[in-house]
């Protein structure tokens, strides 16, 4: 199948590579979003690959059938930037890849949460600046205290498990609560209570309309002073102004975001311009905000399985049979 890949970095590159070696098919791979400008270099392609900033609406969705193509497949396991109705209506079947390793995200949101109560991010700066000063950098046990899991699929499970670990006590919260969740000594709870008692709040639901600013300026004003939010889930799911005002009046103690609600500079370098978006700029000043670009699934294990999922979803779609990771509206 000819396969054109949009917003291909280096490492999209080698994992896709290694994982096409004994299928044949003919990858391209291109730098550029997919968005409305760039959606005709798909062209000649029987598929696309994209990633979570690729924009796969209405009007893209019916140039890339303009011009053939007949497959996107995902290389993320949210599907919220495709819409998926204009692409069944236009014949394009939409792939993702569910599940690549739950372990990098859970495990890089306790790394938010645990440099972000120790202040590691400060630490850092200060030590390589000869400043061994202690204060400001007093941090919490994490040992006995209360955490509010909202979303427990494959990544929030995981966060369960290594909280338990750290002698937490587990509120979550899901649309679908899961026995495995609950055989860990995890609560189910209604979303009030778990504002209302979470030392700290971390956030693994997918982006839906029922989600989309879920933390608004009214849930944060349940929750506890000193509130610790931490976001690996999708952007949106945090009303970004609401969060501003909650960190300025110090109801927010501290706020951690691997996503965020406009991610146009994420993936990119962009350290020699000037930061456009005043509300990624604010966010940046606060010492107790610790942000990171969107690299919670970012280890070798995840990427490995993100490529061969990929390709063999890529491998059904070239054999028009059925996909178990094909998405419908
Ligand atoms: P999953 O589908 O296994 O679990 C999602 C859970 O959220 C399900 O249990 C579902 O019932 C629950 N849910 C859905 N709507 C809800 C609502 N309104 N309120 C409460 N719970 C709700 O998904 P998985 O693999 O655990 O991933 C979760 C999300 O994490 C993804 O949708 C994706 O957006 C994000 N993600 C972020 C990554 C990163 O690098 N930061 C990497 C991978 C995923």
């Amino acid at each position: 199948m000819k396969l054109t890949v949009f917003s291909a970095k280096s490492y999209d590159r080698t994992a896709l590579d290694a994982a096409n070696e004994d299928r044949g098919h003919e990858i391209s791979y291109l730098e550029a979003r997919l968005d409305a400008d760039t959606a005709g270099l798909a062209e000649g392609s029987d598929a696309i690959c994209i990633f979570v900033n690729d924009e796969a609406k209405d009007g893209i969705v019916d140039r890339l059938a303009d011009v053939g193509v007949k497959g996107i497949a995902l290389r993320c396991a949210g599907f919220n930037n495709v819409e998926l109705e204009p692409a069944q209506r236009r014949g394009i079947r939409v792939v993702r890849v569910p599940a690549y390793s739950p372990h990098a995200v859970a495990e890089h949101t306790l790394g938010l949460i645990l440099a972000l109560n120790r202040k590691l991010h400060r630490a850092y700066s200060r030590v390589r600046e000869h400043n061994f000063e202690l204060r400001g950098l007093l941090g919490f046990d994490l040992h006995g205290k209360t955490v509010g899991v909202i979303g427990t699929g494959r990544i929030g499970i995981e966060v369960c498990r290594i909280l338990k670990g750290f002698g937490c006590t587990v509120l979550a919260y899901d649309l679908f609560p899961n026995d495995e969740v609950k055989q860990l000594g995890c609560e189910y709870v209604e979303l009030d209570r778990l504002f209302r008692e979470s030392r700290i709040i971390t956030l693994h639901c997918p982006l839906t309309p029922e989600t989309h600013h879920l933390i608004n300026a009214d849930a944060i004003e349940k929750m506890r002073d000193d509130v610790m939010i931490v976001n690996a889930s999708r952007g949106a799911v945090i009303e970004t102004p609401a969060a501003i005002e909650g960190l300025k009046s110090r109801k927010i103690g501290h706020l951690a975001l691997d996503v965020y609600e406009e991610e146009e500079v994420f993936f990119e370098d962009v350290s020699n311009e000037v930061l456009q978006d005043d509300m990624l700029a604010r966010l940046l000043t606060f010492p107790n905000v610790l942000v990171t670009g969107h690299q919670a699934f970012f280890t070798a294990e995840a990427l490995g399985n993100i490529a061969e999922t990929t390709l063999a979803n890529i491998d059904d779609l070239a054999a028009d049979r059925d996909c178990p990771n094909e998405v419908k509206a």
